[in-house]
């Protein structure tokens, strides 16, 4: 070939593309086509025929239209009317018949040409089974959460009732006839009392919990510093009884609902301050970090720290990992301080080894600001 003959050069160049084109083309596993506006498919791969079983020959023979499911012929028509008008399409959704009867469905993207529409089809029913069995087992696991949680709520609302009986007529009894009665007896009174005290904390944190999980946070700007001394001044008592050493340092101002807020910091300080060595009072500190888009809130204590094997798991309904008579408590704060933190579109995490102390971590992402209101928000 002349080098300067530059048109037969084109030519080669030209031949050698359209080569690999068509081999692509053929190669293709999405279906390719170019389909004329009379209706019929003018040039197609060999996709369309290994993916939905009609011949080469019934695929040419037959009006692309008679493939697509009956129900979705008319908006099909619609979406080629808007190529025919130069437009292009983006995963548009339609089912294909296939020859032995099955249904799949297919994603197409196409733009215009003269004569004819370019398309490209994407098989998508997998996608689309999993994403229906996902969407269904997201309802199965949402309905079942809010049965859970109406239960949690009418069991421990409706055990009140019967218990707040049982622990006023225990008092009128220690009242009435306390004298009359030998220590043996006192004392079952007293532990009878005991059961029921410890039986009302479990409800109220099982009523907080269930509140806690239904309640979407209403969350406002909180000044961090003043909302943990008031937590401290409901935890004094504790404090003082552990002889306890609480550290605040610079504290921001957050957004959160201010009341959960609360009760987390309650529950996290609470613990700080129980769960120390018996010879050793307990020192906490408290401390806020603000990060991009978040803050997060640390209670560390110097106690008896937490195996890495249950730190996972502490935060789950009623574990706790010592008897009642070596740390009281029933094991649903930290459960709690979870739904908080999630409710909050947070996480709680914690890092701690045995002997070590523990530090509680709460991530309280800022609130997005919601387009097109006034506020913001
Ligand atoms: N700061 C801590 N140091 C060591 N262990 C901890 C600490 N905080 C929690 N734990 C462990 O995790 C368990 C669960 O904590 P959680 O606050 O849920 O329950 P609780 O304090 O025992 O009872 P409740 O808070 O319901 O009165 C505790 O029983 C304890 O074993
Ligand atoms: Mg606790």
């Amino acid at each position: 070939m002349d080098p300067t003959d530059t048109a037969a050069a084109a030519e080669a160049v030209v031949g050698g593309d359209a080569g690999h084109l068509a081999r692509l083309f053929a190669m293709s596993p999405d279906l390719l086509a170019a389909a004329g506006f009379d209706g019929m498919l003018k040039l197609f791969n060999d996709a369309w025929e290994t993916q939905l079983g009609w011949s080469r020959e019934e695929l040419g023979a037959k009006p692309y239209l008679d493939l697509v499911h009956p129900d979705d012929r008319a908006e099909t028509r619609a979406q080629i009317a808007r190529l025919a008008q130069g437009e292009t399409i983006a995963e548009y959704v339609c089912r294909l018949m296939c020859k032995d009867g099955a249904i799949r469905w297919m994603a197409w993207s196409g733009g215009p040409g003269d004569e004819a529409f370019y398309i490209v089809g994407r098989d998508v029913s997998d996608r689309l089974a999993m994403e229906h069995e996902l969407a269904q087992r997201a309802e199965r696991l949402a309905n079942t959460n809010a049965e859970l949680q109406d239960f949690a709520y009418t069991a421990s609302h409706d055990l009140s009732e019967p218990l707040r009986m049982v622990a006023s007529f225990l008092g009128l009894l220690e009242r009435r006839t306390g004298d009359a009665l030998d220590d043996k007896a006192r004392e079952y009174l007293h532990q009878a009392s005991d059961g029921a005290l410890r039986m009302r904390h479990l409800i109220d944190d099982l009523l907080l919990y269930s509140r806690v999980a239904n309640e979407a946070p209403r969350r406002e700007q909180v000044d961090l510093r003043a909302l943990v001394d008031d937590v401290l001044g409901v935890l004094g008592p504790a404090i003082e009884q552990e002889r306890a050493q609480v550290v605040v340092q610079d504290l921001p101002v957050l957004e959160a609902e201010p009341t959960q807020l609360a009760q987390l910091l309650q529950n996290l300080i609470g613990n700080a301050v129980k769960f120390h060595p018996p010879d050793r009072p307990p020192t906490v500190t408290v401390t806020a970090r603000r990060t991009i888009g978040a803050c997060v809130v640390t209670v560390a204590d110097d106690g008896i720290g937490i195996p890495e094997t249950d730190q996972e798991r502490i935060f789950a309904m009623f574990t706790r990992l010592h008897g009642r008579d070596e740390y009281a408590g029933t094991g649903i704060g930290l459960a709690i301080c979870r739904r908080i933190a999630e409710r909050h579109g947070g996480r709680i995490y914690v890092e701690s080894g045995v002997g070590a102390g523990s530090a509680f971590h709460t991530l309280l992402p800022d609130t997005p600001a919601a387009p097109g209101t006034p506020e913001g928000r």
